[in-house]
């Protein structure tokens, strides 16, 4: 089967950009990150993916309307021939016509099990609401924050006694076994959009951690 080709849009640090170049290089990921966009020219991500000898493009928004920031997104991606486009970090909102030009290609990780705790600071809140079990959702990008078809969830079971950065820290490292296993659902075709949900041919649920 052909590899798929991802592209990471990445703001920040990159640690699950990190986690998907490991997988792909340790043969965990049938998939390979050919390009790496962001927003901030000074993102970590950036200068991770060209230590990783990836191509990298930045694009930054100030002074650009969102269709034409999004176009040149776009433009790059098609440039690369792209299978698959996936959020990691990426910290603004997707336009319509974005949307409809990678849709059902576009897939995002988020801090929490949806649909709970949409939107930033998703760990914080499920702390202060001590909730017991959490942990982080893979799903496609749709108009709807936060709300697009579930790809994979990986759970935790949550130490009441854990700080907010700890569960932070927990929800991460979970993370970024997900992310890449998600991938391979696709690349794989194990998983595939139909009627709004996500079908998967295997138990797609990673469950971690013991409670306390
Ligand atoms: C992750 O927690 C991800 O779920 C959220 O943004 C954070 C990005 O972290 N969407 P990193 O840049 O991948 O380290």
């Amino acid at each position: 089967m052909p590899r798929l080709r991802l592209a990471v849009l990445a703001s920040g640090r990159g640690s699950n950009l990190a986690s998907l170049l490991a997988a792909s290089r340790e043969g965990r990921m049938d998939a390979d990150v050919v390009l790496v966009l962001s927003d901030k020219p000074d993102a970590p991500a950036l200068a991770l993916a060209h230590e990783a000898g990836v191509e990298t493009v930045a694009v930054p928004a100030a002074g650009l309307a969102r269709e034409e920031h999004e176009a040149r997104l776009s433009r790059a991606i098609a440039a690369a021939r792209v299978d698959l486009v996936a959020l990691a970090g990426y910290m603004r909102i997707l336009g319509r016509a974005f949307l409809d030009a990678h849709r059902g290609r576009l897939v995002n990780i988020h801090p929490s099990l949806l649909p709970a705790f949409p939107g930033l600071d998703a760990q914080k809140r499920a702390h202060a609401r001590g909730v017991r079990i959490a942990g982080c959702t893979t799903h496609f990008v749709t108009e709807d924050v936060d709300a697009g078809p579930i790809l994979a969830q990986a759970a935790l079971a949550v130490d009441p006694r854990w700080s907010a950065e700890e569960l932070r820290a927990r929800i991460l490292t979970l993370e970024h076994e997900l992310y890449p296993y998600s991938i391979q659902l696709l690349a794989s075709n194990a998983a595939r959009l139909e009627g709004g949900r996500v079908l998967v041919d295997q138990a797609a649920a990673l469950l971690r951690g013991s409670a306390p």
